[in-house]
């Protein structure tokens, strides 16, 4: 089976071809540094760049493929940006249409965790940490058709405050990849943690807290004429970050003793989160580096899991 994929829900516009599991071509294009001068994603010009470049890809796809090869086609239907969704939906209906192709509109989060399984098996019941700059949650699937959420974030998500602590400190935008590379130089001299949150629900997480808390102790030092120590606020937010994913998980794992677990999301890049979740478990997906941020190849193993016999 040969499916073509497309991911537009935020501001990436991405292309994929997967045949029976194997990933055989994918091309991204990202806005990031587009949306980099606003300090973050500005949703009326993301839609019109996805229009602009998914007319790109589709010239590098027909030089891939003869089209009529494509035996399904899939795209992310939901959660992202109205007018992104909406450029791709389109495409893929389009597609479908002239091609006399089925079409599959897939959950954006749902793809993200498929993102750990291109070219491999899930095990069922498997434990998801699904990490980005728009979620942070738990998901459990029971079977591939089958997954509660069983934990998520009550207010921001952790790639979000990745950001806006960065933002605080200076340090520029996407924050996340800036403390990361600033914790592994400084990660043996700054051993501490700030305070790990607490929710009513179990499994649920709270990360303005630990913004909030950091926040209020720069505001102080400003005040009072201090020169911020970045470096050491980098590295114990990080620290705090792993240390409360970590607990989570034990929780989880605990609870539902899965046959696997799985990281994903654009915070599934981070060098300190992947040491730390490959040490929880016997059985340890995470996603190969290009699949950690947006991209169409994850729908594509979605749509694959979905409709294989
Ligand atoms: O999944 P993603 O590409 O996009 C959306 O959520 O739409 O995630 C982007 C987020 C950003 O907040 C970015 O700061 C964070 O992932 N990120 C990281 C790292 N690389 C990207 N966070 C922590 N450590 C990293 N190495
Ligand atoms: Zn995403």
């Amino acid at each position: 089976m040969l499916i073509f994929a497309i991911e537009s829900s935020h501001d990436d516009t991405s292309f994929a071809l997967l045949k029976d599991n194997e990933p055989l071509w994918m091309k991204t294009i990202s806005q990031i540094d587009v949306h980099k001068q606003y300090g973050g994603t500005v949703p009326e010009i993301a839609s019109r760049l996805h229009v602009k470049n998914i007319g790109l890809l589709i010239d590098d796809l027909k030089r891939e493929i003869n089209l009529n090869e494509i035996d399904l086609i899939a795209y992310t239907k939901e959660p992202g940006l109205i007018g992104s969704l909406h450029v791709g939906h389109m495409v893929a209906q389009a597609m479908g249409m002239s091609l006399h192709k089925k079409v599959v509109g897939l959950n954006h989060l749902e793809g993200h965790f498929y993102s750990a399984f291109i070219g491999k098996e899930v095990q069922y019941p498997a434990l998801g940490l699904l990490v980005s700059g728009g979620h942070s949650q738990l998901m459990l699937y029971k079977s591939k058709d089958e997954y509660e959420l069983i934990g998520e974030t009550q207010d921001d998500a952790v790639g979000e405050v990745y950001d806006k602590v960065a933002r605080k400190l200076n340090l520029g935008f996407p924050g996340g990849p800036i403390i990361d590379k600033t914790w592994r130089e400084y990660k043996n001299i700054y051993l501490s943690h700030y305070t790990i949150p607490k929710t009513d629900k179990y499994l649920n997480f709270s990360f303005s807290g630990i913004k909030t808390n950091i926040i209020n102790l720069i505001n102080n030092q400003i005040n009072r004429h201090e020169e911020i120590d970045w470096k050491k606020y980098a590295t114990e937010f990080q620290n705090t970050v792993v240390l409360y994913l970590k607990e989570h998980m034990q929780k989880a794992i605990e609870l539902y003793n899965p046959k696997c677990i799985v990281l994903a999301g654009g915070v599934s890049a981070n060098s300190a989160i992947r040491a730390m979740f490959e040490k929880l478990h016997d059985n340890v997906y995470l996603p190969q580096m290009e699949y950690t941020t947006d991209n169409a190849m994850m729908i594509a193993r979605l749509a694959y899991e979905k409709n294989r016999k």
